[in-house]
């Protein structure tokens, strides 16, 4: 997220730190720049007690902050919808209940909220869902009896959990709470129809029996982390999509090497209950899958939209920030092993006056793959069609090809492949962007190079990317290694951690990254356990200017097995939302479990602690006790 997408509506103030902003690129008038953001202090003690590491079945926040549940899975979004009855759900029930596996947060400040960081609209992605942990009853040790369990009404419940959820939410008197049959409270999931922009829109390649013009495509898949843009929509990104697949192309179908490369890997069994999940009834339906999806949560009845602009990959998500020209830029990872990262640039240029105009951005503009140069530049190598190796002698025949295939066009025009990129977001402060590795431990020594400098990366790391003179469209780019990952007091994992971080403040796996307002780095983590790296997963602070740069601050730590996703900031920097994913996930790998977790037999039953209730995703809410911005 970017400082100026987390800035309040109305638009007014989006205007001013754009402009401020404007200033701070534009170089020369650094004076002006000064006085209108706030600097990054050196501190030499950390803003707040450090939490200590560890991991049982609860979260932990710091001393002096507050987390405190805001909305579990199975809660009540739409009117009417049911409470959660574990056991006895049905997809009717869950298409109007919060789904499972929230990842990415924002929060859309309601225009014309009096405390704009105290009224708004949350958006979260549902990325996938845990069939273990969502069914009591499947008397299932492994994955395999999971598998065997799965009945089409499990189906259809998964169907409804997955996508996205919009509530209003409200404090008062200091508490969070969600505002019960808004009007904008709304439930997107695999159903829910979603209009395609862009070059691949209408091309053969996305049409299906279901929509013969190629111009929909049902369904929000595998949503990872996201982004707001400076006009308030909420963006996700398709990521894990092939999960969600099962079949098999023959080798010598027009789509067999496209697919090949996700791989439908059949997790779900949702191709028997709809055809559309079964790659061999319909080859064209993940050509409509993997994209960045845009959401407008202040208009309930808009219909959302899919940009094939923004190129086809597994999408971790999707950071807009607003250049100095006036294009938007979005910044986007693709997560697998040896994947790349990405930036799109707008043709057309933001207009704070005209948000229907703003609405139609990223319908058009040119994407670009990164190569990160050891000489510590960076060049954008942008991905269009008829030029360098984008021709129809390696199988482009239009932007459409290059789009649906953008892994494969970036692969062949030079991009660097990354030890999995995962989420991107750029200092409302510096305008530095950063994008975290979290790990590739099949890195080989003869595949080391300048960015990813690691063979066996196994706790993965930051980079930071410099826009010269603060230009985000410029073609070449400067970068620089921000942070290795891993335990300090371990020559042998070469982490580059500043002297000053306690063994608590360490960590490894970067995964979801979100700024404040002062332009300090808070890093979520995915993959953190005692057999790694001795601790849970969770939320560090992270420094990056003056002479604390890449001190890291352990803050907050999600329960056994779960993933701290979503970090999200309100516009006064006072709460900060956290998405807590697959709670109860992996037991063997939790000591005090040490077997197969499942909703009967969970290595937590967090956050309700009840012996009929499975454990569920949810969002927490941390402010600070007695108020005041975090950290
Ligand atoms: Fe869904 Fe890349 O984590
Ligand atoms: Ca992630
Ligand atoms: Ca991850």
């Amino acid at each position: 997220m970017t400082g100026l997408s987390r800035t309040s509506l109305p638009m007014s103030r989006v205007v001013e730190r754009h402009l401020s902003r404007r200033a701070v690129l534009a170089g020369g008038t650094a004076a002006m720049a000064l006085a209108t953001v706030r600097p990054v202090l050196a501190q030499s003690t950390p803003p707040f007690a450090e939490l200590a590491v560890g991991l049982d079945d609860k979260d932990h926040v710091a001393p002096g902050y507050r987390a405190e549940v805001l909305i579990r899975w199975g809660d009540p979004v739409l009117p009417g919808a049911p409470a959660f009855a574990p056991g006895a759900q049905t997809g009717a029930a869950q298409q109007g209940q919060w789904g499972h596996n929230n990842d990415y947060l924002c929060f859309v400040p309601l225009p014309g909220a009096a405390r704009p960081g105290e009224h708004g609209l949350l958006c979260a992605n549902h990325e996938y869902t845990s069939t273990e942990l969502m069914f009591p009853g499947l008397n299932a040790k492994t994955i395999a009896d999971v598998r065997k369990a799965h009945t089409p009404a499990m189906a259809g419940v998964e169907m409804a959990a997955v996508g996205g959820s919009i509530v209003e939410v409200r404090k008062a008197d200091g508490q969070w709470a969600v505002v019960a049959g808004s009007k904008y409270n709304r439930r997107l999931h695999a159903a829910t129809a979603f209009a395609l922009t862009g070059p691949a829109a209408g091309h053969p390649r996305m049409r299906t029996a279901a929509d013969p013009e190629g111009k929909t495509a049902r369904g929000m898949l595998a949503c990872c982390a996201g982004g707001m843009t400076p006009w308030g929509t909420w963006l996700a990104g398709e990521e894990n999509i092939q999960n969600f697949f099962m079949g098999r192309l023959a080798d010598d179908h027009p789509e067999a090497a496209n697919l090949k490369r996700y791989g439908s890997t059949g997790r779900y069994t949702w191709g028997t209950v709809d055809p559309r999940f079964d790659v061999t009834k319909e080859p064209n339906e993940m050509n409509r899958a993997g994209w960045v999806v845009e959401i407008d949560p202040l208009d309930p009845a808009s219909t959302p939209r899919k940009h094939t602009a923004l190129g086809r990959f597994k999408h971790e998500g999707a950071t807009v920030v607003v250049n100095a020209d006036g294009r938007v830029v979005c910044y986007s990872g693709d997560d697998e092993r040896y994947e790349f990262v990405y930036r799109f640039v707008s043709k057309n240029r933001f207009d704070p006056a005209n948000r229907a105009a703003n609405l139609q951005l990223l319908t058009e503009g040119t994407l670009s793959v990164a190569r990160y140069n050891a000489n510590g530049t960076l060049d954008w190598i942008p991905l269009v069609h008829g030029t360098g190796v984008l021709t129809e002698a390696n199988g482009f025949r239009s932007q459409a090809d290059v789009m649906i295939d953008a892994r494969h066009a970036a692969r062949l025009s030079g991009g660097t492949p990354m030890d999995r990129a995962e989420d991107i977001e750029t200092s409302p402060v510096t305008g530095k962007v950063y994008v975290a590795m979290t790990y590739n431990e099949r890195r080989k020594p003869a595949e080391v190079d300048a960015a990813n400098p690691r063979a066996e990366n196994r706790y993965g790391h930051i980079i930071e990317m410099i826009p010269p003179g603060g230009n985000h469209a410029a073609d070449r780019f400067g970068w620089e290694m921000f942070l290795l990952c891993g335990d300090p007091s371990k020559p042998e994992h070469g982490a580059t951690f500043h002297p000053a971080t306690t063994p608590n403040g360490w960590f490894g796996m970067p995964d979801n990254l979100a700024f404040d307002r002062k332009g300090r780095l808070w890093v979520g983590t995915d993959g953190n356990e005692p057999g790694k790296t001795g601790r849970g997963d969770g939320l560090w602070l992270v420094e990056t200017e003056g002479p604390m740069r890449r001190r890291a601050t352990h803050f907050y730590r999600v329960p056994a097995g779960a993933e701290c996703t979503g970090p999200f900031f309100t516009p006064d920097d006072e709460t900060l939302f956290v998405s807590i994913q697959h709670p109860g996930d992996d037991g063997p790998s939790y000591p005090a479990h040490g077997r197969f977790s499942s909703a009967d037999d969970p290595s937590t039953r967090w956050p309700d602690f009840k012996a009929d209730m499975p454990p569920r995703p949810s969002v927490v809410a941390i402010t600070r006790i007695g108020g005041g911005a975090i950290g």
